[in-house]
């Protein structure tokens, strides 16, 4: 996973590349690197180790010449974090640049070839085989850059997105294969590509949803020649695709007054949650029809996405007395024998392009079934897949962390529900109404509380979280915000299961957090007794403060809606944790928003 961007126009590409860089930085922070042509036809390239700012301030990157150049933020696969192995990866005679996002999963035998041919390696990626394959194909084999690119992409396996940049013909080449890229159309006819729009959302909101296959070809130095077209890389074939506009601003991709990221995505969900449930009816029926209609349906998704098909799970079993399964999507493949055309599989992902998801939906495809998709990004992979997709409607979520998009996720799911059990305008009702309490939970005030909180839990190696019924996905929830932004080992156990093993770990002053809630309330708070006869410390959170409990967030009783509204606090306290232990809440170590390697 990493983060790609290209601009072909007549403006200097360095800012443009640099600002689309920063943008892109949650697929990727380890390395950074910028290649443009300048006016001798020459590279000028810049990469390095890093941080995108990091590397900007070592080495200046907006001093590159050109109108013409790619740039790419990693996240490492094949080979270490080292300036060697960032991209642009360039070939032999250093006439053409790469940059890649996936895996070529042949690249060993390529480069063997390669090898054989007189070509050298500098770098450990997988992903320089692919410049000297298009040199190969050029130098030794007499093709024309764009056939030399065919010929090249044909031989790949694996997933990729891939631009290419030739520096004779000042042609740009990307292809997409498995993960995601999009073409942007400039007001000048000028021309963007990039993993993910909001890299080159402030220059245009006209793009190109490419599709598996797509190989877009842009030449044509200066104004009204410059031009593009699309041919699908396995045919040769041309390809017509719409260009579309979306709906998305700029701002949504800023951080405006926040610092982080994380804390401006917390703070919209008063909108956000507003905006997922308003779907089409027509659309919810339609899908209600085809789960009534299923015999069998599986809710698949990764991560946060997955919690949110958990808890989705209950709530469809006790609104409307049907069955799903909720199962994960790497897990999917031992399923697959219950596979039938009448199968419906609902992928909930934000990005469309997590490559576990993606997996399991060819793999429901080639048995027939149906394919719903709940999805953020508009024209992702899943999209393309699926049978019918709903929206959440919330704008880019920018930080590594899935916070906006989680409660959204919850917000569809949850009118779902509703509708399938013959409630739509009360599910519609109830989630319009719930902006009342997010906007108490997203306040300065509670901001402030929380901040307290923080600080007493800061200090602790362990935190435990205890939920029950949906409450229970909201447990995991909050345990993978609060590990995957603070580093502090956070566990979620379902409040029956405690007893059964983890009670073991409780000692003096173990922080445990439990979600309370009407239905749940005397199961839940006995075993919250067990926590604290063992010495741990309880931190509430619910619609009203026990006895028991040593710290309190209140989150008023919202029934079937509370997994949307508790998870709120928590996301804040994972905020402040991460803040007050001095890590970066939107890049946390190790991690990528869009996991497009398996
Ligand atoms: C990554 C992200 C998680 C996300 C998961 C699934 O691991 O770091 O925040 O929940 O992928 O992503 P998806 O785009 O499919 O929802």
């Amino acid at each position: 996973m990493c983060g790609i961007i290209a601009y072909y126009g007549d403006e200097l590409a360095a800012p443009i590349l640099l600002e689309g860089l920063k943008r892109l930085e949650y697929r990727g922070y380890d390395s950074a690197g910028i290649v443009t042509i300048d006016s001798k036809s020459e590279f000028q390239i810049k990469k390095d180790i890093g941080k995108v700012l990091e590397i900007h301030e070592r080495l200046n990157l907006m001093d590159l010449e050109g109108t013409t150049g790619i740039a790419h933020t990693r996240w490492a696969t094949h080979g270490g974090v080292t300036r060697e192995n960032a991209h642009p990866q360039i070939s032999n005679n250093n006439k053409i640049a790469v940059i890649h996002n996936g895996i070529i999963e042949n690249y060993k035998e390529l480069k063997a070839k390669l090898i054989s041919e007189g070509f050298q390696f500098s770098s450990e990626t997988d992903t320089e085989v692919v410049p000297n394959l298009i040199e190969y194909w050029m130098r030794i084999r007499g093709l024309d850059f764009v056939h030399a690119v065919f010929n090249s992409f044909q031989s790949l396996e694996g997933n990729f997105a891939l631009v290419v940049l030739d520096r004779d013909s000042k042609t740009i080449v990307g292809s997409k294969n498995g993960s995601p890229l999009v073409l942007g159309i400039g007001q000048n006819n000028d021309f963007f590509l990039a993993s993910d729009i909001p890299a080159f959302l402030d220059k245009t909101k006209d793009v190109v949803y490419l599709y598996d296959g797509d190989t877009v070809i842009i030449t044509g130095s200066s104004g009204a020649k410059r031009s593009y077209e699309i041919l699908d890389f396995r045919t040769g074939n041309p390809v017509d695709r719409l260009i579309q506009s979306v709906s998305w601003d700029i701002e949504h991709a800023a951080k405006g007054e926040f610092d982080h990221f994380m804390l401006k995505e917390i703070s919209e969900q008063v909108e956000t949650i507003q905006s997922a449930a308003s779907q089409d009816r027509e659309k919810i029926q339609d899908i209600i029809q085809r789960i009534k209609k299923a015999r069998g349906v599986f809710l698949i998704g990764c991560g946060s996405s997955f919690h949110a098909c958990l808890s989705a799970s209950y709530l469809f079993s006790k609104l409307a007395s049907f069955h799903v399964n909720a199962v994960l999507a790497s897990e999917f493949s031992a399923y697959e024998d219950f596979l039938k055309e009448d199968t419906l599989v609902i992928a909930v992902t934000q990005s469309g392009e997590t490559i576990d998801v993606l997996d399991a939906i060819k793999t429901a495809k080639q048995k027939g079934c149906q394919i719903v998709s709940i999805v953020n990004v508009m024209g992702s992979s899943a999209t393309q897949f699926a049978d019918e997709s709903l929206f959440l409607n919330v704008g880019p979520e920018v930080s590594v962390l899935s916070t906006k998009t989680y409660t959204a996720q919850l917000a569809v799911l949850t009118l779902l529900a509703f509708s399938l059990a013959g409630k739509y305008e009360e599910g519609l009702r109830r989630l319009k109404y719930l902006w009342n309490i997010v906007y108490n939970l997203t306040a300065e005030s509670m901001r402030i509380r929380i901040k307290q909180l923080a600080d007493e839990l800061s200090s602790h190696d362990h935190i435990f979280v205890l939920g029950r019924g949906s409450l229970y996905a909201t447990a995991l929830e909050a345990a993978l915000k609060i590990k995957e932004v603070s580093y502090i080992h956070a566990e979620a156990f379902a409040g029956g299961e405690l007893k059964h093993g983890p009670i073991s770990l409780i000692g003096k002053g173990t922080p445990c957090i439990v979600f309370v809630s009407k239905d749940t309330e005397s199961k839940i708070l006995s075993n919250a007794m067990e926590v604290k006869s063992r010495g741990g410390y309880l931190i509430g959170v619910g619609s009203h403060k026990i006895d028991t409990f040593d710290e309190f967030v209140k989150v008023p009783e919202s029934e079937e809606l509370n997994p949307i509204s508790q998870i709120i606090p928590i996301q804040i306290l994972s905020y402040q944790l991460a803040v007050i232990l001095g890590h970066d809440p939107d890049r946390p170590r190790n991690l990528a928003k869009s996991v497009t390697v398996r």
